[in-house]
């Protein structure tokens, strides 16, 4: 298959892009680079650099390439930014996907996986389930939610096909360390852990113990990276082999407490942390009920909570190096 990896030069994008490319397929990266890298695009990719909000930029691309199925990636990410810049929330996530349903629907491609959150389900409470109650307590899940319902409206009305994927905590690096997250995108627990381990940061501050949670701090589902992106390309068949268009969560269906997740760390490397007040806009909890995704696609998350440190951890040694 073709596939059009809109924002293929940032942290998951790419991870795509590697798994696309290593099971057989083709893909044509389109990205405006406001976040991604030009190292991260793999050396057998088409690239594109344009914004999916600029129809001249897709109908370019869409003229000159024969696409199967589109993969969504562009979009803002971090919870504490989507509080102080809504509106640039609204228009980068909303008004893009907008943009790229339209230039689909014109081009006649029929297919779409799009990145979405399980901020989506706002303070959930135990596991979350695709069909739970939607309630976004920060506008980055208020802006996925209103792009999934798009999509969903979009798929009626124009015969779209779609995956929407439901991340939960993605972290941890390629196995070819040749990508990963970079240095300057930083507010993950993880990534943040580890630049503490190497001595980049001080401490690590562990953002409130006062959560209705086991031992007070924030519990989240964590997944590596690779075993999300290889989620993709069994999408994307998924779709090309007439699969009923479906909203699914990649998680693990297990959570780990930030004291967990620093402890962890701590084993592998000497981590020093504190505690200080919460952040704006954190769930107490979000842990994934992944059976959709294991009874549909038969996806199953190879990775372990230490082997996504691992390789995070290793990602950024190599980066460390780096003049
Ligand atoms: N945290 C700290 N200290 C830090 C960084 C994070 O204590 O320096 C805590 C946060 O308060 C939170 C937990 O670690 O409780 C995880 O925070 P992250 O910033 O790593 O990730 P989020 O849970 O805020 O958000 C991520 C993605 C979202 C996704 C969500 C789903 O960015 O897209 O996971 O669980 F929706």
């Amino acid at each position: 298959m073709r596939v059009l990896v809109v924002g293929g030069a940032g942290y998951i994008g790419s991870h795509a892009v590697y798994e696309l490319i290593r099971d057989g397929h083709e893909a044509v990266v389109l990205d405006n680079l406001s976040s991604g890298y030009m190292d991260l695009v793999h050396p057998q990719a088409v690239f594109y650099k344009g914004d999916t909000r600029h129809a001249k930029d897709l109908d370019l691309v869409f003229d000159n390439e024969p696409i199967d199925v589109v993969m969504h990636f562009a979009a803002k990410i971090v919870v504490p930014e989507s509080m102080k810049e809504p509106l640039e929330y609204y228009h980068n996530n909303v008004e893009g996907v907008r943009v790229l349903l339209a230039a689909m629907k014109k081009h006649r491609v029929k297919n779409i996986v799009f990145s979405s959150t399980a901020a989506v389900y706002g303070e959930a409470t135990g596991i979350c389930q695709e069909e739970d109650e939607t309630k976004p307590i920060n506008p980055y899940g208020e802006t996925k939610l209103a792009c999934e319902k798009m999509i969903e409206w979009a798929s009626l009305a124009h015969g779209f096909n779609h995956v929407i994927f439901r991340y939960f905590n993605v972290a941890g690096a390629d196995a070819s360390l040749e990508i990963g997250l970079m240095k300057d995108q930083l507010t993950h627990l993880i990534p943040v852990a580890i630049q503490t381990v190497l001595g980049i940061r001080e401490k690590l501050t562990i953002y409130g113990d006062d959560y209705p949670t086991k031992d007070g701090t924030c519990i989240r589902d964590y997944i590596h990276v690779s075993d999300l992106a290889y989620a993709h390309v069994l999408g994307a068949r998924y779709l090309l082999e007439g699969g009923k268009s479906q909203t699914m969560n990649l998680g693990s269906n297990q959570g780990y407490s930030v004291l967990e997740v620093a402890q962890t760390v701590h084993q592998i490397a000497p981590l020093k942390y504190d505690i200080g007040p919460r952040r704006e806009g954190d769930p107490a909890t979000l842990i994934a009920s992944n059976d959709r995704a294991r009874q549909h696609l038969k996806w199953v998350p190879e990775h372990t909570l230490e082997d996504i440190i691992k390789s995070d951890m290793a990602f950024r040694e190599k980066l460390n190096r780096k003049p």
